[in-house]
């Protein structure tokens, strides 16, 4: 024991040593990139996105009293968003947030488009969003006998961005994020169902080559220091 504790304390031989430094620096060089590029390889989630509410006044005939001749209707549509990280490692920083609206449950008929100015979003926060936007083409004769028949109309909403996500210093490449979910109004202006609407992806999207990263990562981790 007191020679090996002796062995280490004496200096090295020179040469020792500078194969000794090549050897760790080497070690370093190779694998910090990779540990760096395995950290930003983490799994990303999309944010969560909610319709907290949305709201047209003029298909709201129970407050207002109904013009049955409909001389000037109020275009307007209010809508509350809520956007969620709930990473607790990355933050996001979205670029512009495109909403876009419809009248039926299908893209047929665009009614707005809405554009969220691009903000940044610390781990775990939710921010809202909440705007009035004007609103072109919304066959409103026809939505309006759907809901005074006790009835719905059916909408739907989109939501496309295109954040980046920031691990540390390190930013990800930007990721589309494409969501959207239909609803039902009813004679009260308002969505039917009383629960936020999640919008939610067509596809859903799974980061399979995670596995794979971290079986090169360990791969590299144990192979590497044996080889060198
Ligand atoms: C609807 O229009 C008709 C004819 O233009 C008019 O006589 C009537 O008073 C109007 N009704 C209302 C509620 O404005
Ligand atoms: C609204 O956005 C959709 C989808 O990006 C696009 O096809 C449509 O032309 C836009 N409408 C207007 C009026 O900008
Ligand atoms: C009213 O709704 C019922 C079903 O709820 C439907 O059968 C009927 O055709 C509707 N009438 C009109 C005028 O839309
Ligand atoms: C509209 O939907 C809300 C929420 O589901 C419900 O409370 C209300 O009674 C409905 N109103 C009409 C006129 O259907
Ligand atoms: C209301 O919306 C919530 C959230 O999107 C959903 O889970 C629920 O099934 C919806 N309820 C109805 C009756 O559609």
């Amino acid at each position: 024991m007191a020679e090996e504790f002796s062995a280490l304390l004496k200096p090295l031989h020179e040469s020792e040593s500078i194969e000794q430094c090549v050897g760790k620096y080497l070690w370093l060089i190779i694998t910090l990139p990779i540990t760096v590029w395995f950290m930003l390889t983490f799994p990303i989630h999309m944010p969560n996105c909610h319709l907290q509410q949305l709201y047209l006044p003029s298909l709201d005939l129970i407050s207002n009293t109904h013009d049955p001749n409909i001389t000037a209707i109020n275009p307007t549509l209010f809508f509350d968003l809520k956007l969620e990280n709930t990473m607790n490692d990355h933050s996001i920083r979205y670029g512009d947030i495109n909403l876009i609206f419809y009248y039926g449950p299908n893209r047929n008929v665009n009614i707005a488009n809405y554009t969220v100015p691009g903000f940044y979003q610390g781990k775990e926060k939710t921010a809202y969003r909440r705007d009035v936007v004007d609103t072109h083409d919304l066959p409103w004769n026809e939505a309006m006998r759907k809901v005074s028949n006790g009835s719905t109309a059916v909408f739907r909403v989109d939501l496309v961005a295109k954040p980046t996500f920031r691990y540390w210093f390190w930013y990800s490449k930007k990721r589309w994020l494409r969501v959207g979910a239909k609803f039902e109004i009813n004679a009260t202006g308002k969505k039917t169902n009383k629960s936020a609407i999640e919008l939610k992806s067509a596809a859903a999207y799974r980061d399979h080559r995670l596995s794979g990263r971290v079986g090169i990562f360990v791969l590299f981790s144990v192979l590497l220091p044996l080889v060198l």
